[in-house]
């Protein structure tokens, strides 16, 4: 892997006059020995899992030459069976939809519900895609800050909503980057705001769309209930998922939405046609007739996490504990007065470990690996805080 950042557009190309100067969004691809820097999970596919994916794909490769199913409906269902077990609520085929990657999924609802002249809403700090969603489809892009312990404010984020009226109220939970939760009164408060809430930008009497980006749920506290439970409560909630984290498949790329059967029929008005491939659709089915092997890891990603939280706490900065974010996630946001944290991340680096950048000035985040690449990271940051000290 390489990081290609460098740009060789001609400035004789029509490219939109908003995109000049724009850089292609995501995180660097190094080769270096430990990558905690994009959440993924650390553990390969077992054996058993690739050959399931392998039979899959090579029973469906001779019907190559025909397009797919563009409604791919056998995952849908599968999707169904997933949620039932892993968030205790069974949904229909039609509350189901799959695109390539969560992200494919939410810019899809920015083409559906966003626009020119209208907006959408966030709690920053959060995921940095949100206003890319919305640079691309002509969209403008609200913020209303977290707390200072980065939980959301409702208050504020509902008087935002009544000045805004955006189209889509875009919350993450567990929150990326800082792992928070987003308790279910919370989000109620947030839904039952929408009713009242016109959109601006729409000659129609509509209100928003609440979606809630829930990347990372499956590593939230057991017990804890997901939006998912809401989807039959709320027809103006929308769920995102992905097998990208938890699920182990971020190389696959697929992410799905639960939400009431309007929403979903919006987004098939958008969607490019097919644009789910038969390989990834087969490999998606096979993954998930492996589901206990695909979420093996995700109890002991938590334990790590609460380890390495801990571990955190005790190390020093110019002589003040670190803090470290409450996360729900498979990644924790840390420091908080990290004055140089580009010269921390650097210093990492330069022993082979990467971690990101992101999130408010001072902080730094890191995603949870294997025990070998964890044990790594802290020789490498314990080390690196004693010389910038
Ligand atoms: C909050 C959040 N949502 C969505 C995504 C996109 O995931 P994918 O497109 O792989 O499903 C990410 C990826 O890092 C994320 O952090």
């Amino acid at each position: 892997m390489s990081d290609s950042t460098d740009m060789t557009i001609p400035s004789t190309l029509p490219l939109r006059d908003d995109l000049v100067g724009e850089e292609p969004y995501g995180a660097p691809q190094l080769d270096v020995p430990v990558c905690l820097n994009v959440n993924e999970n650390p553990y390969p596919l077992d054996d058993a899992v690739a050959d399931a994916i392998a039979r899959r794909v090579r029973r469906i490769a001779p019907q190559l030459n025909r397009y797919p199913d563009r409604d791919h409906e056998t995952l849908r269902r599968a999707f169904c069976d997933y949620l039932a077990r892993e968030s205790h609520t069974r949904l229909d085929v039609s509350q189901l939809w799959g695109a390539n990657g969560s992200n494919e999924i939410m810019l899809q609802l920015f083409q559906a519900f966003g626009g020119p002249g209208r907006s959408a809403l966030g709690a920053d700090p959060t995921y940095s895609m949100y206003p890319e969603y919305a640079r691309d489809t002509f969209t403008l892009w609200h913020t209303a800050h977290r707390r200072a312990d980065f939980s959301l404010d409702v208050d504020r984020l509902v008087a935002a909503m009544r000045e805004t009226g955006p189209a889509i109220v875009m919350l993450t939970s567990p929150n990326n980057p800082t792992g928070t939760m987003l308790p279910m009164d919370q989000l109620t408060r947030v839904l039952e705001a929408c009713d009242e809430i016109g959109v601006q930008g729409s000659t129609r009497d509509v209100h928003p769309i609440v979606v809630v980006d829930e990347a990372y749920a499956e590593f939230r506290n057991p017990g804890t209930a997901s939006a998912v439970s809401l989807v039959e409560r709320y027809p103006n909630l929308a769920v995102s998922r992905t097998m990208s984290k938890a699920f182990a498949f971020a190389g696959a790329r697929v992410g799905y939405i639960a939400a009431n059967p309007g929403i979903i029929d919006c987004l098939r008005i958008v969607r490019m046609p097919y644009h789910l491939s038969a390989i990834t659709q087969a490999a998606a089915l096979a993954a998930f007739e492996h589901t206990d092997e695909q979420l093996a890891r995700v109890q002991q990603l938590r334990d790590t996490r609460a380890a390495t939280a801990t571990w955190l706490r005790s190390q020093t900065y110019h002589d003040e504990p670190l803090a470290v974010a409450d996360s729900a996630s498979n990644f924790l946001l840390f420091g908080g007065h990290f004055d140089d944290r580009e010269r921390i991340f650097n210093e990492l680096l330069s022993r082979g470990v990467l971690i990101r950048v992101v999130g408010p000035e001072g902080w730094l985040r890191v995603c949870m690996g294997t025990e070998q690449e964890m044990k790594t990271f802290r020789r490498a940051l314990g080390e690196v805080l004693s010389i910038v000290e």
